[in-house]
């Protein structure tokens, strides 16, 4: 086993570090020594990752003198709301836990964003920790501090920010992802890619990454690197941040629309083709890129369009956190490592999706 780990500091206050590479879940008890005390650990995972993982995480954290207790809820997005949240609130304060201790996620991206949320409401914060074990989670939603449930009303509507104590990636979990999940994690980074531009866009290209491929550990310690950048810069999504949301605004509708059966990222890939065909359709790009970024996504077993119609998507749109009154800010991809933000009013964006859809 290679022990090459590749390290990404977070520069947010406080500081934190990301680490990608193999063996870190076996290893994060004394990985985590290296920044905090022992303490109690609250791990909260989900039906999937549990079997698969807690064990061998529990063994690490207690080898290093934590105490562990572990939560686990039924996997899926349907799972991340506020009864879930509540559950996981109590089993923390049945556990007495307190300040100084803390919340390990253990999972995905519905995990990590509902620990985080459960860490950063009780006892109005404490700390918590992110082991990513989805590509998903990996590229994206454990680096930032995004924390969050979602609500009838859509996606991700009640949340905090709280960055956590430290990531570590342990790239061998992604070999046990099914397809399906690791396409799904796919989306976010070809979004990353279209962020960044070439240097990672055209490692992309040549054809579908794979779980064991060579590149992967690079792919996500670039996209992590990007993403902590931009973090740095806008902890709290004043402006550049809102740059991650490509795909998101017609992502988070199809989600929705779909009553949470469709996968984020399956969505999110769905809707930055959408917004891809859109920006060309209204001469907002300053080079054809739907042309790439639709193979791209294919390629790597993603839809790039949706049986969704623009009125339903446009409807679903409307209740999204992009909106502000009766404007809503759009992520559009003007070329390979150029995106900008389009604000629109909410009249627009029909007639936008509507220029997007591939059929
Ligand atoms: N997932 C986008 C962000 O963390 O801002």
């Amino acid at each position: 086993m290679s022990q090459t780990i590749q390290t990404i500091p977070v520069r947010t206050k406080p500081e934190y570090s990301a680490a990608i590479g193999e063996g870190l879940l076996d290893r994060c008890g004394q990985r985590l020594r290296e920044v905090l005390e022992p303490c109690r650990a609250a791990v909260i995972t989900d039906s999937n990752v549990g079997p698969l993982y807690l064990e061998r995480t529990r063994a690490s954290l207690e080898g290093a003198g934590f105490a562990v207790s572990a939560f686990s809820f039924p996997a899926g997005e349907g799972s991340k709301n506020l009864g879930t949240l509540g559950e996981a609130l109590e089993f923390l304060a049945r556990e007495r836990l307190t300040r100084t201790d803390l919340v390990v996620a253990l999972g995905g991206g519905v995990t990590g964003d509902m620990a985080g949320l459960a860490a950063a409401l009780y006892l109005r914060g404490i700390r918590y920790v992110q082991l990513p074990t989805s590509l998903l989670a990996a590229v994206d939603s454990s680096v930032g501090g995004k924390t969050a449930v979602d609500l009838s009303a859509g996606k991700n509507l009640a949340g905090a920010f709280l960055q956590p104590s430290a990531v570590l990636c342990d790239v061998t979990c992604l070999a046990t992802l099914p397809p399906l999940f690791f396409a799904d994690g796919m989306a976010e980074v070809i979004k990353t890619g279209v962020l960044v531009g070439e240097e990672l866009f055209s490692l992309l290209e040549p054809g579908p990454l794979t779980p064991e491929s060579g590149l992967l550990p690079r792919i996500i310690a670039r996209c992590i690197s990007y993403k902590a950048g931009v973090v740095e810069r806008d902890e709290k999504e004043q402006g550049e941040r809102k740059l991650l949301n490509l795909g998101h605004t017609v992502g988070h509708a199809i989600e929705k629309v779909s009553g949470f059966s469709i996968p984020h990222g399956h969505a999110v890939a769905a809707g930055t083709a959408i917004i891809a065909r859109a920006a060309e359709a209204l001469g907002w790009t300053g080079e054809p890129v739907a042309g790439r970024i639709i193979p791209c996504l294919e390629q790597n077993g993603l839809p790039a369009d949706t049986a969704f119609s623009p009125e339903e998507l446009a409807e679903a749109a409307l209740g999204d956190k992009k909106r502000a009154g009766d404007a809503i800010t759009l992520v559009v991809p003007e070329k390979i490592g150029r995106c900008a933000m389009r604000t629109v009013p909410v009249g627009e964006l029909l007639p936008v999706i509507r220029a997007g859809m591939g059929r």
